[in-house]
């Protein structure tokens, strides 16, 4: 049998350079090894949205042309909208019962994002638990493997654990899922942040127009402690070079401007400048195609349509695995 993905992101607005290395990318490269399934996770967007749901339909439509446009193929992967698979909220109700409170508080992913979100005077309990429902969308669709971004990791770690009592309980029904964190597992965000992030503003998207790549570019923190373009800079943990080493296909470039940049020969104007222009090259293809797809909404929502039909196909088979597991299967219907 050949082995499955599943992974996922919030539509909450156009993905990003970090979705792309963190995990875009991957899964582009597995789709033809693996029968893969993309969730866009519209529950889970409004655990920290729920005042704004009317934004969820568009941002829908915008997290799919990502998917399209950074080639992804509609005839091998499914795209799944999350609230249109409605076992995945029953199966997150019987996870609930296998994870303690104190698991969840010592997630480190969930207390970055609840100091963040300035929740720390009422969190929601849906927020709290997302990662419970989270288990639910890699189980539902007994994935092996888990493309994301090295902040999920604890999500997955969370999942392998609740994978791991309820097989013990109930019965073998659910496969313990392995993550795959790209190869460069975090690109900081424009500001020198930690990663990128939308409410950071800090992004750069991958549809975005060569005029506001450039006003990200040339905006980028780099070296703090240079003044002057004299002076010898520091090229470790510049976000300028960490997006040069991913981004710029001519190596021998980016060791000549590192080079001079050490000993103070180059600007930080130069070094941005040829940045924006390995960055516009690699966003031209990818923005091209997502230019032409928006143009045919229908296309991009009947492969949506038809990626959400076969998943929740799967869904309900290994639910009534599930429901059989658990006892369930009552002789009443
Ligand atoms: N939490 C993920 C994010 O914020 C999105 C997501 C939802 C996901 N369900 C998933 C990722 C299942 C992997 C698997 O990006």
């Amino acid at each position: 049998m050949q082995r499955r993905i599943l992974t996922g992101d919030r539509p909450t607005g156009p993905l990003h350079l970090g979705h792309y290395v963190g995990s875009l990318k991957n899964r582009v490269a597995l789709q033809d090894e693996y029968d893969t399934y993309i969730l866009i996770a519209d529950i889970q967007a409004l655990t920290d949205n729920f005042e704004h749901p009317e934004m969820l339909e568009a941002n829908i439509m915008e997290v799919a042309l990502d998917y399209l446009a950074v080639g992804l193929d509609p005839n091998k992967v499914k795209f799944v909208v999350q609230s249109m698979v409605p076992e995945l909220t029953e199966l997150t109700i019987y996870f609930m019962n296998l994870v303690t409170t104190a698991t969840l508080e010592r997630n480190p992913t969930l207390k970055a994002e609840i100091q963040q979100k300035n929740f720390t005077k009422g969190l929601p309990v849906g927020f709290y638990t997302y990662p419970i429902s989270q288990a639910a969308d890699i189980t539902i669709f007994k994935a092996h493997l888990v493309p994301v971004g090295e902040d999920q990791l604890p999500m997955i770690e969370q999942t392998r654990e609740i994978v791991r009592r309820f097989n013990r309980l109930y019965d073998k029904v659910l496969i313990e899922p392995k993550a795959m964190v790209g190869e460069v597992a975090r690109l900081p965000g424009t500001d020198g942040g930690a990663k990128m992030s939308k409410t950071l503003g800090n992004c750069i998207n991958l549809g975005d127009p060569p005029e506001m790549v450039r006003k990200r570019v040339m905006s980028m923190f780099t070296d703090p402690t240079r003044i002057h373009p004299t002076d010898p800079g520091h090229v470790e943990g510049n976000p300028v070079f960490t997006y040069h080493d991913v981004f710029n296909p001519d190596k021998a470039e980016v060791e000549e401007l590192k080079d001079r940049y050490r000993k103070g020969t180059v600007g930080d104007v130069e070094v941005k400048e040829r940045l924006y222009k390995a960055l516009t090259e690699f966003l031209a293809p990818i923005r091209a195609r997502r230019v032409e797809l928006a143009a045919s909404p229908d296309d991009v929502r009947d492969i949506i349509r038809e990626g959400t039909r076969k998943g929740r196909a799967l869904a309900q088979q290994t639910m009534d695995e599930v429901r059989a597991a658990m006892k369930l299967r009552y002789a009443l219907g």
